[in-house]
């Protein structure tokens, strides 16, 4: 690592390898990250204004993004309805500019398929903009939003009450526009058994932990 390079240090995918250089963001690529810079390059030529700018290829193979300003949480948390409804406003805003673009193909919108608060940058307490793109792809509103709702609210951790938590999802789902909130969770469930299989097929216990502990609170808690 140079010396103008700063370690940015919060997010588990590519942990020790993300930096900071001046304005930009210096990041490995990936099996996708041809997808991501075509996405991030179509987010700014319709101008959204919540997403960084893809600047190209630095000497050393890694993508250069610009550095947005701001704060990134390093864990979940409780964030208040007022940051939710922020969060799923956001997230309905960046899904309608992708719906029926190119890269949708033949699906309804580009998901970005990680909506985590780790995800987003705060100013002001208030989540302005997304980040990490890696896992963006073609998919569903409700797939993406499921997840999303998740993090958001972090389901499955016993500290918060269900009926806090079912009053929130609704907080949540309707600052987005989405009603059907038992699909919704239907499909949380099932985002939660794939990132079981996911930690089984890594080998990273810790996530199969934590997503089948959130299952279980979902299934006894949330589901009709
Ligand atoms: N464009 C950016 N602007 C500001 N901070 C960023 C940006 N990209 C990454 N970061 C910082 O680097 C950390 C890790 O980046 P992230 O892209 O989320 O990697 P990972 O795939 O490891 O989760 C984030 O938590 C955030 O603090
Ligand atoms: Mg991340």
């Amino acid at each position: 690592m140079q010396s103008s390079e700063i370690l940015l240090t919060g997010g588990k995918t590519n942990l020790g390898s993300i930096v900071r250089v001046g304005d930009t963001v210096r990041r490995p690529i990936n099996s996708n990250s041809t997808f991501v810079h075509e996405f991030l390059q179509y987010l700014e030529s319709i101008k959204f204004d919540a997403s960084p700018y893809f600047l190209g290829m630095d000497e050393q193979g890694r993508e250069v993004i610009s550095y947005i300003e701001g704060e990134v949480p390093l864990n979940l948390g409780y964030y208040s309805d007022e940051q939710l409804v922020a969060a799923a406003k956001l997230i309905r805003r960046f899904h309608d500019v992708t719906e029926g673009c190119k890269l949708a193909g033949s699906e309804e919108i580009v998901c970005h398929n990680d909506l985590s608060p780790c995800n987003f940058v705060f100013i002001n307490d208030k989540p302005t903009s997304i980040i990490d793109f890696d896992m963006a792809a073609p998919g569903t509103r409700i797939f993406d939003l499921a997840y999303a709702a998740w993090l958001w609210l972090d389901i499955g951790n016993e500290e918060i009450s269900v009926n806090d938590q079912k009053r929130r999802l609704i907080v949540f789902t309707e600052a987005y526009g989405i009603y059907n909130t038992n699909l919704l969770i239907e499909i949380m469930t099932k985002r939660q058994s794939i990132l079981i299989e996911e930690g089984h097929r890594h080998q990273k216990p810790c996530m199969t932990k934590w997503a089948q502990s959130a299952l279980e609170w979902t299934t006894r808690n949330l589901h009709q």
